[in-house]
């Protein structure tokens, strides 16, 4: 496939005494966005960043800040992260009664609108907010932390978000998040996915950083 794409180190697995310089590196090796996994413990189990660590991570990096909700009622929190500096504002269609409006309304805080669902939501569960998404999202893990196993079962769902995406003519990244790594990549990149979001494969990766994001779009390239 030669349709450009995008690497979006998710920063749950950075050190987080050290974030600022984590994600200068991430820069300098061509990381193209930076993945921000918010979990209120609600909605996931996990705890995780507040639009606090947005606004400091905003002053630390040019990159687009790809913030992905893992929250009950993201509603409320769509003006704290677009003043933050969120770039894109992800929410769960599982969070999002009327997930169009949600979107509109993320629109019109200037950020760009992504949509994403669970491994146990069905991909149809996308369709009526799909038209004004800039970005839909297939988990591919069950949310709530870094480091599992990539879900296989979960080709399908991204190859017929793909073929939904095309129907519309959309133009709106399908991304990937869960389990990315340069051994699981060439499965979701044939399925039409063209944002891959990982964190332990380039924050966990023996010989550093740069050599994870490397690792990654070797894999993607050598396709
Ligand atoms: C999972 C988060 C992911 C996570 C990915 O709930 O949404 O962004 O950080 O971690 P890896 O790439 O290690 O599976
Ligand atoms: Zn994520």
């Amino acid at each position: 496939m030669s349709h450009p794409f995008v690497i979006a180190p998710s920063i749950l697995s950075a050190d987080f005494i050290r974030l600022g310089e984590q994600i200068a590196e991430c820069e300098a090796a061509g990381a193209d966005w930076i993945h921000v996994d918010v979990m209120d413990g609600h909605f996931v189990p996990n705890l995780t960043m507040g639009p606090f660590i947005v606004e400091h991570i905003r002053r630390a990096t040019s990159l687009p800040l790809d913030v992905h909700l893992m929250v009950a009622n993201p509603e409320d929190l769509l003006e704290p992260f677009a003043k933050a500096g969120a770039t894109t504002l992800t929410v769960h269609v599982e969070t999002c009664p009327e997930a169009a409006s949600t979107l509109k309304k993320i629109r019109s805080l200037g950020c760009q609108a992504g949509l994403t669902l669970n491994p146990a939501t069905p991909a149809s569960a996308l369709i009526p907010a799909l038209p004004l998404a800039d970005l839909a999202l297939v988990m591919t893990v069950h949310p709530g932390y870094s480091g599992q196993a990539f879900m296989p079962e979960m080709v399908a769902k991204i190859a017929e978000v793909r073929r939904m995406l095309d129907d519309l003519a959309s133009t709106a990244w399908l991304e990937v998040d869960g389990g990315i790594s340069a051994a699981t990549i060439s499965r979701v990149r044939e399925a039409g996915a063209d944002a891959f979001v990982a964190a332990n494969a380039i924050f966990k990766h023996p010989d550093g950083i740069a050599a994870g994001i490397a690792s990654i779009k070797n894999a993607i390239q050598n396709m």
